[in-house]
C-alpha cells in the first residue's frame, strides 16, 4: 500500500517537474504528463505548442513518444497535471485524442491519475475514460 502511494507520488512528481518546461505561449496552459511502463520506468512529456496552432502537441503525446523511444511498449498508469503557467494546477483530464493515444499501449484497467488545485487525486481506469474503445486488438 505504501509502495503504491510512493509510486503514485513519484509519477505526479515527474509530471509536475516536466510541466514547467512546457512550450505554451499561445494558451499559457502548461501540462505535464508521466507514464509508467511495464518495466516500472517513468517517461515524461509536456505540451509543445506551435505558431501554426494545429501542429502543437499534448503532454501525453510527448510522454508516450519518450516511452516508445526508450523501448517501453505497455502503459500501466498515467499522471497528468495542468494549469495556467503562473497559476495553480487545475484538474486536467486528457483530451479525447490523448485517450486514444494512451489506448494504443494500455488496456481498460490502466489507471489515469489526475489531481485538482487542492491536491485531491482522482484515479480512473482508462476503460471509464474511453468506453467501447477501438484498439490494436481490432486489427
Ligand atoms: N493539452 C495537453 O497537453 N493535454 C491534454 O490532454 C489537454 C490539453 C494542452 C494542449 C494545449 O497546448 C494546451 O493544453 C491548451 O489546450
Amino acid at each position: 500500500m505504501t509502495n503504491e502511494r510512493e509510486a503514485l507520488a513519484a509519477l505526479f512528481e515527474a509530471a509536475a517537474d516536466v510541466r514547467v518546461r512546457a512550450h505554451a505561449p499561445y494558451s499559457n496552459f502548461f501540462v505535464g504528463a508521466a507514464v509508467l511502463d511495464e518495466e516500472g520506468r517513468i517517461h515524461v512529456g509536456c505540451n509543445v505548442e506551435n505558431a501554426a496552432y494545429p501542429e502543437g502537441t499534448c503532454a501525453e503525446a510527448g510522454a508516450i513518444s519518450a516511452m516508445v523511444a526508450a523501448g517501453g511498449r505497455r502503459i500501466l498508469a498515467v499522471a497528468v497535471v495542468g494549469g495556467p503557467a503562473d497559476g495553480e494546477e487545475i484538474l486536467c483530464p486528457p483530451c479525447g485524442g490523448c485517450r486514444q493515444k494512451i489506448r494504443e499501449f494500455a488496456g481498460e484497467t490502466a489507471s489515469i491519475h489526475l489531481r485538482d488545485a487542492a491536491g485531491a487525486v482522482s484515479s480512473l481506469p482508462l476503460g471509464e475514460m474511453l468506453p467501447l474503445s477501438f484498439g490494436p486488438g481490432h486489427l
